[in-house]
């Protein structure tokens, strides 16, 4: 019903786990893996996660069948949840590896490779794409793509609701200037009432998220999710009816301090961690004194928890200090 979007450089495990303790059910995506570097790579600083994290996408890049199928096999038994193709993403380092958004030319290999993930596996193999690319960006397009690999056997699709511009735009300007099409989302709900439709790109409130839902199985939600996070405290409840009490922020930074000492005990430096629970006061009172306290803090030598700890009692001070006037 509502996830977290893949985002590179920002949805590492340690910014999973910190949503976690915000909301249980969303599904969180990882941020892209190409094929080859699951192939030839590190698997365990690629792949591992906390158990805590799930449910749990693989997002990954790549074009060739055998090789996405291989890394879906290796994602099933490392114990995600579901693995997805990235169709989606324009950058010129992924259009030189033949993937991405310039996939959405040629669905009968998009095909091919859903194909070969799904035999190889039985968890959910997904497509994550755009409404179009280029000048391919008509409905008829669209449908075009979704039918061919509906087909090969992908049930849920994720829709970006605008389209990429392969060449003279940046990633970041493909997220913002080509304009949302949501029309074009829910009617392919409507027209492919059988398959999963989750739909993507500026939904920013849970007003927003709700609204959507009438139209779509499911909302997909990045850029505000990870700028301000605290959205999805209510989420379990609100959306998706579990009887449970939103935490606080405080409550939130408060879990992540045993996380933060196992972690920072291993050897990883505290600002792996604390770089994505910078913005869980956003819009509050001592938001400014909490990120500085932390990216001063993580400077010093053998840092670790008690920056966090100090940052949280002055920014309650403080909150408490306005609430009592
Ligand atoms: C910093 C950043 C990195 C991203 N990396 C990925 C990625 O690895 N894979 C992907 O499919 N989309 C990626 N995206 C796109 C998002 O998943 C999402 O489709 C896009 O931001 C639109 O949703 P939003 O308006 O809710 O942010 C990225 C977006 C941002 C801002």
């Amino acid at each position: 019903m509502l996830s977290v979007a893949p985002m590179m450089d920002r949805t590492d495990r340690h910014f999973r786990y910190f949503m976690r303790q915000i909301a249980k059910r969303p599904l969180l995506y990882t941020e892209m893996v190409v094929t080859k570097a699951i192939l030839m790579g590190d698997r365990h600083r690629l792949l591992d996660f906390s158990p805590e994290e799930k449910p749990l996408s693989l997002q990954l890049g790549g074009d060739n069948p055998q090789e996405l199928a291989e890394c879906a096999r290796i994602a099933a038994d490392w114990g995600y949840d579901e693995v997805n193709l990235n169709v989606g993403c324009p950058s010129d380092r992924v259009q030189n590896g033949h993937f991405g958004a310039c996939l959405m030319a040629q669905p009968d290999r998009v095909a091919r490779a859903v194909e070969a993930m799904q035999r190889a596996v039985n968890i959910p193999i997904t497509v994550k794409h755009r409404i179009g690319i280029d000048d391919r960006d008509r409905y008829e397009d669209l449908t075009h793509f979704v039918r061919i690999v509906a087909a090969a056997g992908c049930r849920h699709f994720t829709v970006h609701a605008r389209k990429a511009w392969l060449q003279g735009l940046s990633p970041k300007q493909n997220r913002t200037i080509p304009p949302l099409r949501y029309g074009d989302v829910h009617r392919l709900k409507q027209d492919f009432p059988h398959l999963f439709v989750e739909i993507n790109g500026g939904i920013a409130s849970l007003e927003a998220v709700r609204q959507q839902l009438q139209y779509v199985d499911a909302v997909m939600v990045g850029r505000a999710a990870y700028d301000t996070p605290y959205l999805f405290a209510t989420v379990d409840r609100d959306l998706y009816g579990a009887p449970v009490v939103p935490p606080t922020r405080c409550e939130i930074a408060t879990a992540m301090l045993p996380y933060i000492e196992e972690w920072t005990a291993r050897g990883t430096k505290l600002h792996a961690i604390t770089r994505h629970m910078l913005q869980l006061f956003a819009g509050q009172p001592g938001t400014r004194t909490w990120k500085r306290q932390i990216t001063e803090g993580v400077k010093r030598a053998g840092a670790g928890a008690e920056v966090v700890q100090q940052a949280l009692a002055t920014v309650a001070n403080k909150q408490g200090a306005i609430a009592s006037l």
